[in-house]
């Protein structure tokens, strides 16, 4: 505990001094993720061939090589992976690279022919599948991607309105019908079937998700809630409760960046200006009270703050969302509020303080995964290092297509 305090303490303020993130800047982290993208794989086959079923998930703060887990349905982040070989594979048109991606991608498709386990389908088959046929066009990935839409599509109890996240939870903890914020995310790829080929009805399920959670599961300060338990019966939310956070009543760091990508997509695949308003405020909070390097804590509300462990997962899930939303706002002054804010972030991530480095072949430390777990504090986990590599691709992008206007 006295070494995590320590390292809490030592974090710099920015490594980089504008807080901004030119091309050249955003093409250095790039190629960093690219080496380090190769670390990995060198590492997953030093012993003999690579098991394309084990996906690297994190590696604790002692450890220096990833901890590797099976990419089974109850593994929600099996996706991540192959998701990070897409964006590399984009990023650096490395045939090697593309031929990895293909293979860890592989090992999902049975996710399609199989019952929905719980929501993470979302995050499973788009970060894997979706990142794929984004970068490829292959259709048999099309394929899986509408099969698993209709998979996640099962989930949904048109008497409350929105997926069911848990369905272990029903019995387990006595949750009849529950929706956890992370659930928002898995919404992009009901959007996206519907647009392609899908049902006209995932898009609507898509909807009627977003409008309840937005309802039921944000407190008046817009802060969110983990967990919603709805009555099957009526419909109507008989609790908000807290999963991962510090208390029922907190801003959980990462629940609250989900909400931000999750509202953002909604209002980018809808264009309803209900959605751009509410993720405003669900973003403002979120930016309101974080610590001056742009990296929150774990939980806001931690009484432990400033010796309370960052969640470096939350910034770059964060960090991703707000480059969007800056180019789908309608207020110049907040476009430029959110672009600002999320090269902050992407610069603090960036720098030292941050970046594993040498040390080890994941790109980033300090990630908190489930607190009152006791799991994977001031760690380096799988989801941030997606989320980094995807805010940077997205932050290339803009600035590439700023570059020639
Ligand atoms: N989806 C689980 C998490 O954010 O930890």
């Amino acid at each position: 505990m006295k070494k995590l305090v320590l390292s809490i303490f030592l974090v710099p303020f920015l490594a980089c001094s504008s807080g901004r993130m030119d091309l050249a800047e955003v093409n250095d982290a790039l190629n960093y993720c690219a080496s380090q993208t190769k670390r990995t794989l060198t590492d997953l086959k030093s012993d003999s061939a690579i098991d394309y079923t084990l996906m690297p998930r994190n590696i604790m703060d002692s450890l220096s090589h990833w901890s590797l887990r099976k990419a089974t349905k109850e593994e929600w982040t099996a996706g991540f992976w192959p998701g990070i070989l897409w964006y590399d594979y984009a990023y650096t048109k490395d045939p090697v690279i593309k031929a990895e991606a293909e293979k860890f991608t592989a090992s999902l498709g049975f996710l399609a022919n199989i019952p929905a386990y719980d929501h993470d389908l979302g995050f499973l088959v788009f970060c894997s599948y979706g990142n794929g046929y984004r970068f490829t066009q292959n259709p048999a990935y099309k394929e899986i991607i509408l099969k698993t839409a209709d998979t996640l599509a099962t989930l949904y109890n048109p008497r409350v309105g929105t997926l069911l996240s848990w369905p272990r939870e029903v019995k387990n903890r006595n949750w009849p019908h529950n929706t956890i914020m992370d659930n928002m995310i898995n919404l992009e790829m009901l959007f996206w079937a519907s647009k392609n080929g899908g049902s006209r009805a995932l898009y609507d399920i898509a909807v009627s998700h977003a409008d309840k959670t937005m309802q039921c599961q944000f407190r008046p300060d817009f802060t969110s809630y983990h967990v919603a338990v709805y009555d099957t019966l009526t419909g109507n939310l008989l609790k908000a409760v807290t999963h991962q956070g510090y208390s029922d009543e907190s801003m959980w760091a990462r629940g609250q960046s989900w909400a931000i990508y999750g509202f953002t997509v909604c209002y980018r695949e809808t264009k309803n200006p209900k959605y751009l308003r509410f993720v405003q405020n669900v973003a403002d909070v979120y930016l309101r009270n974080l610590p001056d390097d742009a990296i929150p804590y774990w939980d806001f509300n931690d009484p432990a703050i400033p010796n309370a462990p960052r969640d470096a997962s939350a910034a770059c899930v964060t960090a991703s969302a707000l480059l969007e939303l800056s180019t789908l706002t309608d207020n110049a002054k907040k476009g430029t509020e959110y672009r600002e804010a999320a090269e902050k972030m992407l610069a603090s991530l960036s720098s030292d303080a941050y970046q594993s480095r040498k040390s080890k072949p994941s790109f980033l430390l300090h990630s908190t995964g489930h607190w009152p777990n006791h799991s994977e504090i001031d760690a380096s986990i799988i989801y941030a290092d997606y989320y980094y590599i995807e805010a940077l691709f997205r932050l290339k992008q803009l600035e590439e297509t700023e570059a020639v206007k």
